[in-house]
């Protein structure tokens, strides 16, 4: 099997993971609009997409390491060296019925690219390592890029392993369950680099017809968890006047947020965005006034100030709501990821490596999160984008081309080879 096709064939067979009736797609035409990926950190199909990339690591002959919250570390030695280490990696949890790409395709093809650099017979100066990310996604445990929040430090690990799914489990026994609870200690005093390839998941490469993006900027994201308490009541006998509806309280926060994010945009000129996409009503019947509602809130912004001034206009909005309505909210605040500047260093790397396996490229911001962010604040760190067809993803239409990872791989692979060479004094 050639690389490339190695490649394809880890991402078709993961892709049938965490899907409704497992299937093989392999080209754009076979996806179901209707039927997604769906593979939360501590599920069944997260379990099974770990253990077929510990089992490719093996393959390519890392050494594979799990520490404390699941994330796993894959890592062939330098030639030269046992500092200064390059990792690359992405994720493998995924949102609630999203694409078959999203994190896939950075850790199957950082694995690809270590395979064909043993393929090549390269010696790769400093060690190399594969990173798989737990819970990037914040689909099931409340904060996202909660891996790698813990291990840049950010997030302490007890804190991270004690939080709860929806199910009420903790991390610690989710993990337990899949047998992903590890005790390696991995600190990053050894790590030079970071490299994360990624599906773009908007529309500017399909667009403009440009195979690869260099980020440059990662916007920031708040998230905001917000309960609110009404009064669960008949719908036939209770008097409109004397209700405290929760669901009602939480639409008028819903519209908020949507306006308030749009008027930025417009009078201001910002690039905020804000958005509900999660919203438990309880106890959801068509004949009760609903006594609770839990509500999932997204703010981004590439300028903090804004995100801030988005989050606590948000909160003062809750408040005379809370009065109108005669509802109780309360909120819960994950810590905010600040939005990212990448290394220069890394990003003129990826830019020559392109240049010299003959891709075309262009320079561009990230509106969507990644670990890479967190990686950010401490480690040189460079994002490659592919094309997303559409620009879609987070939904079960994401698709790239596979011309285009093909292009992605190998500018990975080079940018490996290049960031593991140590430099002539
Ligand atoms: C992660 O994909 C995010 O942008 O929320
Ligand atoms: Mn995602
Ligand atoms: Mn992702």
């Amino acid at each position: 099997m050639d690389m490339i096709n190695r490649l394809k064939e880890d991402l078709i067979e993961t892709g049938q993971m965490g899907r409704t009736l497992p299937r093989r797609i392999e080209r754009y035409g076979q996806l179901d609009p209707q039927k997604g990926v769906t593979r939360p950190t501590g599920t069944e199909a997260n379990r099974k997409i770990r253990d077929y990339a510990v089992e490719c690591m093996k393959e390519v002959g890392l050494e594979v390491k799990i520490d404390k919250v699941g994330n796993i570390f894959g890592r062939k030695e330098g030639s030269k060296t046992n500092k200064g280490t390059v990792m690359c990696g992405s994720h493998l949890d995924s949102v609630i019925n999203g694409g078959m790409f999203d994190g896939a395709l950075g850790v199957f093809g950082a694995i690809e690219a270590i395979r064909r650099i043993n393929h090549e017979g390269f010696q790769n100066e400093r060690p190399l390592e594969v990173v798989v990310f737990t819970a990037e996604e914040g689909s099931a445990f409340r904060q996202t890029l909660l891996g790698s929040s813990v291990l840049t430090g950010k997030t302490k690990p007890e804190e991270a392993l004690s939080m709860k799914n929806d199910k009420g489990v903790t991390l610690e026994e989710a993990l337990g369950n899949i047998g992903y609870k590890g005790d390696f200690g991995r600190s990053l005093d050894d790590v030079e680099y970071m490299v994360e390839m990624h599906v773009e998941q908007g529309p500017v490469l399909h667009r403009e017809k440009i195979p690869i993006g260099i980020v440059e900027k990662i916007s920031g994201v708040a998230w905001l968890i917000a309960t609110i308490l009404g009064q669960e009541n008949h719908a036939g006998t209770t008097p409109m006047k004397i209700r405290k509806d929760a669901l009602v309280a939480a639409s008028d926060i819903i519209s908020f947020i949507s306006k308030r994010a749009n008027e930025m945009v417009v009078k201001l000129g910002t690039s905020t965005v804000g958005t509900v996409g999660k919203l438990n009503v309880f106890p959801n019947g068509t004949n009760i006034v609903p006594g609770k509602v839990e509500m999932g809130i997204d703010i981004r912004d590439v300028v903090p100030q804004n995100m801030e001034s988005l989050k606590n206009e948000t909160l003062k909005a809750m408040k005379d709501i809370e009065k109108s309505y005669g509802v109780d909210i309360s909120t819960e605040l994950p810590p905010m990821h600040m939005p990212a500047s990448l290394s220069d260093e890394v990003v003129n790397t990826i830019d020559n490596s392109a240049r010299q396996v003959g891709v075309m490229t262009r320079r561009m911001n990230s509106g969507a999160a990644h670990d890479s962010q967190n990686m950010a604040e401490s480690i040189k760190t460079g994002m490659i984008f592919v094309p997303s067809i559409n620009g879609i993803s987070h939904g079960p239409l994401e698709w790239t081309n596979w011309e285009d990872i093909e292009n992605g791989l190998k500018v990975l692979n080079q940018v490996l080879k290049n960031l593991s060479r140590i430099a002539e004094e």
